[in-house]
């Protein structure tokens, strides 16, 4: 496969040489193309030496091949990683600005994989505007390689960092899609369920769809077609081969839910599903019941991972979340054998930095068979990658 490593100024960049060579070594072609502030970092020698390419890092160098290298270098790609992205080249992207080699090959790349390794301080991460690009980057189908936790070079620590070379090797699913996962079907439900009380009010959960959305574009991209049910959530798929069905309370999942498996070989249940829901549904909206308060009588609603654990057939993979406050293991241990599921992934509330509405999971992928492992903190996507190739 023919690669191009875009690299821009942040410190990060003294691992992205290292990045190359991994390419070169897994028997990919390799070009760099770096910003001036790039090689304040990293020099055109290095660069040059270990792509086995001339590097191309100025729009008006006489030496280029070219006059437009941009458009050859277009033509030549499979795919482009920009690893360190900073703020700057995010901003550029985001906002169809082309004013350098880099910024110009980026635009005329668009419809080819773009994978942006970005690296910058933590304030500067989730400062809203480069939080704003990078969900539109997303939605435009960029690959964002999460940034991971850890300690940073301005002295600090939390996310902002580039995730190591071998990371990012692994992130960029077209180089090695395993496991090939082409002419399966996989069902997998994400977000939170609302259960109505009234014209206005619901009982619901603080699922963002997160982990559920990192599961199916990870999932496609092996190759599967995926069947996703969603309940209430802002988030876009991305990925041609997920065919996303959206609904709103526990019993719209359960019928969607129930109706794809027979045609899947797995499901992978991700979603927060109450547990209850209010016996009636108010028409209107409800007035203020005074000092007396209000009683709300709630029914239990059908459980679509045990009801699914009844209907799979031999072949059929079944996968379970649950989520634990206390006696973790144990507790999923015995959701595992009760639901008849080949795994369960655990997440507990008590660690930092998992579960709801955040970018990164801490997981541990239990098996049937009592093996388990437990994911260092990572980011969604790549906790996605870890129970692809765990349970699939
Ligand atoms: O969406 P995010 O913000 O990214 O957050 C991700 C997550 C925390 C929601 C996710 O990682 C997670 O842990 N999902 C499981 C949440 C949950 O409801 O766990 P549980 O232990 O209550 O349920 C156990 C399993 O049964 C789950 O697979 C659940 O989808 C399923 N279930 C539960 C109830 C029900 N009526 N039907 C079900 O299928």
């Amino acid at each position: 496969m023919n690669i191009i490593v875009g690299i821009t100024g942040g410190i990060a960049a003294y691992k992205t040489p290292i990045l190359i060579r991994l390419l070169r070594k897994a028997g990919h072609e390799v070009k760099c193309v770096a910003t001036d502030h790039a090689l304040e970092f990293v020099t055109p020698l290095t660069l040059e030496t270990l792509s086995g390419n001339k590097l191309y890092a100025d729009l008006f160098a006489p030496a280029n091949e070219n006059s437009t290298e941009h458009i050859s270098f277009k033509d030549w790609g499979d795919a482009l990683v920009v690893a360190p992205a900073t703020a700057n080249i995010i901003g550029k992207m985001a906002s169809g600005i082309g004013d350098d080699a880099l910024s110009t090959l980026l635009m005329a790349f668009m419809r080819k994989p773009i994978y942006l390794a970005p690296a910058m301080n933590t304030q500067m991460w989730e400062c809203p505007a480069v939080q704003r690009n990078i969900e539109y980057l997303q939605g435009i189908g960029i690959h964002i390689l999460q940034p991971e936790c850890g300690e940073l070079a301005c002295g600090t620590s939390g996310a902002g960092r580039m995730p190591e070379p071998e990371q990012i090797m692994e992130q960029m699913t077209i180089l090695s899609p395993t496991p090939d996962l082409r002419g399966q079907r996989i069902l997998v439900t994400a977000g939170p369920t609302y259960e109505r009380i009234d014209s206005v009010r619901f009982i619901g959960n603080y699922s963002s769809g997160k982990m559920g959305f990192a599961l199916a574009e990870a999932l496609a991209a092996h190759g599967a077609e995926v069947e996703l049910v969603t309940g209430p959530t802002s988030l876009r798929c991305h990925h041609p081969n997920i065919h996303r069905t959206d609904i709103e309370s526990a019993r719209e999942m359960f019928a969607a839910a129930t109706q794809h498996y027979p045609t899947c070989q797995a499901a992978i249940l991700s979603a927060a599903v109450a547990d209850y829901r209010p016996d009636h549904t108010a028409d209107h909206k409800l007035k203020k019941q005074g000092d007396s308060g209000m009683t709300l009588n709630l029914v239990q609603n059908p459980d679509i991972l045990a009801t699914l654990g009844t209907m799979k057939q031999d072949g059929q993979k079944l996968i379970g979340f649950a989520l634990e406050t206390d006696n973790e293991l144990a507790n999923a241990q015995k959701k595992l054998e009760k639901k008849n599921l080949d795994y369960i992934v655990l997440n507990s509330l008590r660690d930092q930095g998992a579960g709801f509405g955040v970018d990164t999971n801490r997981v541990t992928i239990i098996a049937r068979n009592g093996n388990s492992t437990t994911t260092p903190l990572l980011s969604k996507a790549r906790v996605a990658e870890e129970i692809i190739n765990h349970c699939l």
